[in-house]
């Protein structure tokens, strides 16, 4: 295969999430929060696990940011937990949660590696649930202050923020499908927490601002949604709606201050919009100097009147859209690995939302891997196999996506970096500890972390800046 080189100053990182990897969930004041309250619900995650140790990250962070280092990233987003910050959501500050991240921001920088903060990657006060969480309107007044809370402690150091991750996510399978944390299947409040949720990042986007923060963007999980017959009318159809509820809902609003008219219609279908004010969609087109985008899969879709639709994921596409069983070789979650998408995506978004620099903050896969003769199992309770982990299926994947990010370079894209999901193996939500992620294997039991051959593969890519 040829030589490609990577744009000057490109960034090359990991990403991880707090509730995913830190652990100490009872430490130093922390509060619960939905997704301590959703794992310990019978039944929502793999085997009952929860985030209780995780990689123990909270306690290791300075050795992980050594292995950061060895790798050569230059940069590391990791988001920071609000209960950890502030355990109620409201109210008073816990310092020592924030040493934690004061903490790791000095770490990062002593080794040369920018930090890229997310403040919102799930983990919602649980108190804040308590009182209807994304379905109510005051949560997103919250949610600024407690980002000004944290840009005025590390503020000084940290110049990339990132308000959410993944609202999709949030919205339709916290209160969609019920898949995630809160657990809720109420369609109408998917739709009422998406407009929270943005309205959320508008506020948080503008407090960080005016505290002077460098660059302000959101992360957003963008469906490259295709047709089952590109000469299909009625896919044709399928495709618009699904984009419209997974994409033009987020970016339309955040690039173009309006919500798409097809989107408003179809929601007022299902629950009337009287959530979205007056002034509310200016706000959340608060100016912003970053797009980051996650992209796994793509998603195919067909137009039929008898189509089992996305359920909670998707509401209102029952009776109109067939979402098509993934095909050709999968991951461990059972996605479609097609590098092409995230061309086709990357440059959509740069084509339709013009001006703002792109971020690739998630790409990667889980696979079995199997570590030495005895193999790595999946979960939290087995003992630990021998050797390195010789994950080509990883390197396979992670190599076709980043050809394809380059691809979309070399066509005019806005492209500024790209950070491998994820730096460790981690508790993947509801699937918990079954599905391996990282280019670090984590052997649960001992903590002990041991870089696959992905992760030496990338050291590589990173010290040439090229494949
Ligand atoms: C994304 C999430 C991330 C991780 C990957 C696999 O949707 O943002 O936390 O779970 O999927």
């Amino acid at each position: 295969m040829s030589e490609l080189r990577f744009p000057d100053n490109f960034r090359w990182g990991a990403a991880t999430a707090a509730y995913q990897i830190e652990g100490a969930t009872r430490d130093d004041g922390r509060g619960p929060s939905i997704w301590d309250t959703f794992s310990r619900t019978p039944g929502k995650v793999h085997q009952g696990q929860t985030g209780d140790v995780a990689c123990d990250h909270y306690h290791r962070f300075a050795d992980d940011v050594e292995l950061m280092a060895e790798l050569g990233l230059s940069a590391y987003r990791f988001s920071v937990s609000w209960p950890r910050v502030q355990p109620d959501g409201t109210g008073p500050i816990n310092p020592r949660g924030l040493d934690f991240y004061d903490r790791l921001v000095d770490a990062l920088l002593g080794r040369g590696i920018d930090p890229i903060v997310t403040l919102y990657h799930w983990d919602l006060p649980q108190t804040l649930q308590d009182r209807g969480g994304w379905v109510t309107r005051e949560t997103a007044e919250h949610f600024a202050g407690y980002a000004a809370a944290v840009h005025g402690r590390i503020g000084d150091r940290v110049a990339s923020w990132t308000t959410l991750n993944e609202p999709w996510c949030s919205a339709y399978l916290g209160y969609g499908n019920g898949v995630h944390a809160p657990g809720i299947q109420d369609p109408g409040a998917a739709f009422t927490a998406v407009h929270h949720l943005l309205l959320g990042h508008g506020l948080a986007a503008r407090a960080l601002r005016t505290a002077g923060a460098g660059t302000v963007g959101i992360t957003l999980n963008p469906a490259d949604v295709r047709p089952a017959d590109p000469d299909s009318a009625a896919d044709a159809a399928a495709v618009r709606l699904v984009d419209g509820l997974q994409n033009r809902i987020f970016l339309d609003p955040l690039f173009r201050a309006a919500y798409p008219v097809d989107v408003l219609e179809h929601i007022a279908r299902i629950v009337p919009p009287a959530f979205i004010r007056d002034g509310d969609e200016k706000l959340i087109a608060t100016p912003i100097d970053l797009l980051g985008v996650n992209y796994y899969t793509p998603t195919y879709v067909a137009g039929r009147p008898d189509g089992a639709g996305g359920g909670g994921a998707f509401p209102g596409t029952d009776g109109a859209v067939e979402f098509l069983p993934p095909t050709g070789p999968l991951t461990d979650m059972g996605w479609m690995i097609e590098p092409a998408g995230l061309t086709r995506m990357l440059e959509r978004l740069a084509a339709d939302y013009p001006g703002v620099p792109l971020l690739i903050t998630e790409n990667g896969a889980a696979f079995p891997d199997r570590a030495g003769a005895e193999g790595v199992g999946a979960d939290r309770t087995e003992a630990e196999g021998a050797g390195p982990v010789a994950d080509t299926d990883r390197i396979a994947y992670l190599d076709a996506h980043l050809r394809a990010a380059h691809t979309a370079i070399a066509r005019g894209v806005d492209l500024r970096g790209y950070l491998v999901w994820s730096l460790l193996d981690n508790f993947e939500w509801a699937e918990g500890y079954r599905k391996r992620f990282g280019i670090v294997h984590v052997d649960y039991l001992t903590q002990r972390r041991t870089p696959k051959a992905s992760a030496r593969w990338y050291q590589e890519v990173i010290s040439r800046n090229g494949l």
